[in-house]
């Protein structure tokens, strides 16, 4: 039976009072609706339709994916209207699931115990009893079997419907074929003069067809983005969840309260995170990483027994960032794409990496910057120094052999090339390559000046 599941992301979302449409702003890194397509993502469907209207492009340029189609509503005249909309689009004579872009929490088993119960014939409700369930359609139910008979939204409830706590989540599974009778036949006769979806509830019992309420799980997986209170809610509810995941694998995280994941943490036995850090992408830990408070660290390989200090800023982009076993980095030290240290390697305060190799050992502890660079085994970066990699128009790299010593204050002037147990005299401006085993000296000579008396100012 073919399965087409629909997410409704036309609506305008004014209570966000932002230019960006609502179904794109972020929760743990993801939109909104990106967060409800991976949900649905392991269910195999036949169709995935996202109907888009308010800021249509800008919502449609953000998702698409193989596989994901889009239909229009313009202009959004309810959710009803909105699925009529995808009527020609939607396929076969099966199921067909209907999910809100804005209810971001909703889990894969839910959605697949919704369209299991439906299979084809029944319509199926997720429902969730709330303790304010203000501005939620209500669910009636008889009053001799419990059998749902309609939802009733708040606008046009009776005093004695809203005291129902039982609220509609907005989500549903419907048998398709019927689905594409029900819309044809809605009104827009309600408070809001719109065509509300809602009313096929009704219309599925007059058939004598079963509907029945599912109940979710949690509050947290159906509740709905309408503002940044709610938005900010939502985000903190999501990282208490990862949190909670993360600790009952072993993770110590010395505050779950203060701890941010957007994207995947991988890792190893023994990690500790102290307060405030926050991981984005793809982050790996190895075993017996320890980080400090105040880190913020992006698409990066953390091999075991690492140490980051406090305050230190990784981020690998697109191309990653990598730190080899054994490693000290920080505090305060910033680690930029295409940064691959080797094992035991020592990047202290103030030093910035970028695309460059750092051999077993190396270490540049204090206000450094190589960019561009290849650093041979065990060498010592002096305070100071930098690669100049730009000149301007294009980049160039500085090849830095085993054992190298640079003092501090140099400037490497890249291209060059430092052979293997080179030394570089502290303040040198190095332009030409230094063979092995030389001490290169490029800086002006100390000269002293006998009994030299200061100017004295001019009456
Ligand atoms: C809807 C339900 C209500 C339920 C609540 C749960 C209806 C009539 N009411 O109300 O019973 O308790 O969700 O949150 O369905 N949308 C469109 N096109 C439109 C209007 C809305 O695509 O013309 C989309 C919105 O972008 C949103 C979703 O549909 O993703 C829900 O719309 P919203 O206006 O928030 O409906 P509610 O009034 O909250
Ligand atoms: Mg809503």
């Amino acid at each position: 039976m073919a399965l087409n599941i629909v997410i409704m992301a036309a609506g305008k979302g004014t209570r966000m009072k932002s230019a960006t449409p609502k179904v794109l702003h972020k929760l743990a890194g993801r939109s909104l609706l990106a967060h409800v397509l991976k949900s649905g993502e392991p269910l195999a469907a036949a169709t995935r339709i996202v109907i888009t209207g308010h800021g249509a492009e800008q919502v449609e340029a953000a998702v698409q994916a193989e596989g994901i189609s889009f239909v229009r509503q313009m202009p959004q005249l309810g959710t009803g209207h909105a699925i009529q909309q995808v009527v020609p689009a939607l396929v076969g004579e099966g199921t067909t699931l209907i999910l809100n872009g804005d209810v971001p929490l909703i889990e894969t088993p839910t959605a697949k115990a919704l369209i299991e119960a439906c299979a084809g014939h029944a319509l199926v409700l997720l429902t969730v009893d709330l303790f304010d369930p203000t501005g939620y359609g209500r669910i009636i139910r008889n009053k001799d079997d419990g059998g749902v008979l309609a939802i009733v939204e708040h606008k046009d409830a009776t005093p004695e419907q809203r005291l129902i706590h039982e609220g509609y989540s907005g989500m549903m599974a419907a048998p398709t074929t019927a689905l594409k009778c029900w819309v044809g036949q809605l009104n827009n006769n309600n408070a809001q003069g719109e065509y509300y979806l809602t009313d096929i509830v009704a219309m599925a019992v007059a058939e004598g067809l079963p509907v029945l309420g599912i109940k979710a799980g949690s509050e947290t997986e159906v509740l709905g983005v309408n503002d940044p209170v709610q938005l900010a809610q939502l985000e903190r509810a999501f990282q208490a969840q990862q949190a909670e995941d993360l600790m009952r694998a072993g993770v110590r995280l010395a505050d779950p309260a203060r701890f941010d994941l957007r994207g995947t943490l991988t890792h190893g036995q023994d990690v500790d995170i102290d307060v405030n850090c926050v991981f984005e992408g793809d982050v790996t830990l190895g075993d017996n990483v320890r980080i400090g408070a105040n880190c913020v660290i992006r698409n990066a390989r953390i091999a075991s027994g690492v140490r980051i200090h406090e305050f230190t800023h990784i981020d690998g982009e697109k191309q990653g960032a990598s730190v080899g076993e054994g490693a000290l980095i920080g505090p305060f030290a910033r680690l930029r794409p295409g940064a691959q240290l080797g094992a035991e390697v020592h990047i202290g305060n103030f030093v910035e990496i970028k695309n460059s190799t750092l051999a077993d050992g190396a270490k540049a502890n204090h206000l450094a910057y190589l960019g561009d660079a290849t650093v041979g085994a065990r060498v010592n970066f002096g305070a100071g120094s930098i690669t100049a990699n730009y000149d301007g128009a294009n980049k160039h790299r500085t090849t830095i052999g085993d054992d190298v010593h640079v003092g501090s204050n140099c400037v490497l002037v890249a291209p060059v090339t430092l052979g293997n147990g080179a030394t570089i005299g502290g303040g040198s401006t190095i332009t030409k390559d230094v063979n092995p085993g030389d001490l290169a000296v490029a800086r002006g000579k100390q000269v002293a000046l006998t009994g030299w008396t200061r100017p004295t100012k001019k009456r």
